[in-house]
């Protein structure tokens, strides 16, 4: 996709973005709970486990709750964010906690030049991110321009086949089109399971992108990316009825993936 292209929806969701962020304000995850030392993150039940003296690259920040995690567990992170407004809430967090950790306010596809000098020993990206991108051969070779040689790539994020499923009320059936790739989705009301976060009338629109899981898998391979971890999960909701509950296990939820940069891209 052309960077105008790209450009284009990426304004889009920045909009939305700021919006939400300005809604929600900091959330449940304040500055105080970093400043407590309380984590909203499990970093060391993460595949990379020991964060000590890593130079983390975390994309798609949001207001910085997992990078904070990260920096409470050794890291030195920068946390980047299309919406000035979550980076904002992430740097007063920062603060208020007395974190080390570096903010900024980028689209992943405009990245500064110095984020993509190859001096970081892990680029991360936590739940939620993937589906906002229009182009993921693009994003893979940013993710490795951004690492050092050796250096790796950790994504937790929800599995792209389920966010394709709804419950019908006895059986999760597919709704979308798990192979929609780089057609855009309008959402005229803002992200689904986002409605509610504020009135209505001041959600603007999103546009989202569905990505398989082996597009993700290939755009990494062909950018010089080694897979060394792709684990698919079910999601763990107690709070369901155990009817669907017992569905949702043998389904993928999320999926864990660690790859690690073995070659410059050709
Ligand atoms: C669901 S949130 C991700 C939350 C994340 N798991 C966390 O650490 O809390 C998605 C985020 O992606 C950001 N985003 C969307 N498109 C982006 C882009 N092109 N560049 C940078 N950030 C982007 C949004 O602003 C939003 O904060």
């Amino acid at each position: 996709m052309e960077p105008a292209e790209i450009a284009r929806f990426t304004e889009v969701n920045r909009h939305a973005w700021d919006t939400i962020a300005l809604v929600r304000g900091e959330g449940l995850h304040s500055g105080e709970l970093f400043a407590q030392g309380e984590a909203n993150l499990p970093a060391n039940e993460l595949p990379i486990s020991d964060w000590r003296g890593l130079d983390v690259l975390h994309l798609q920040c949001a207001s910085g709750e997992d990078t904070l995690s990260l920096a409470l567990a050794g890291a030195r992170v920068t946390g980047v964010d299309i919406a000035p407004e979550n980076i904002r809430h992430a740097r007063r967090k920062a603060k208020l906690a007395g974190l080390d950790a570096t903010f900024v306010a980028a689209d992943v596809y405009q990245l500064p030049p110095e984020l993509l000098a190859g001096g970081f020993d892990v680029v991360f990206l936590s739940c939620g991110a993937l589906g906002w991108l229009p182009d993921i051969k693009r994003w893979a070779g940013i993710v490795t321009s951004s690492l050092k040689m050796g250096g790796r790539l950790l994504v937790d994020e929800i599995h792209p086949l389920f966010i394709c499923l709804e419950y019908d009320g006895s059986r999760y059936v597919a709704v979308e089109d798990y192979f929609r790739r780089d057609r855009p989705q309008w959402n005229a009301a803002g992200p689904p399971g986002l409605a509610g976060t504020g009135p209505d009338d001041i959600m603007p629109g999103t546009v989202e992108f569905r990505w398989p899981l082996g597009d993700i898998i290939t755009a990494l391979a062909w950018a010089g990316m080694r897979i060394e971890l792709l684990d698919e999960y079910p999601n763990d909701r107690p709070e369901l009825p155990a009817e669907q509950q017992e569905r949702l296990r043998k389904l993928p939820g999320g999926f864990v993936l660690l790859a690690t940069k073995d070659r410059d891209r050709t």
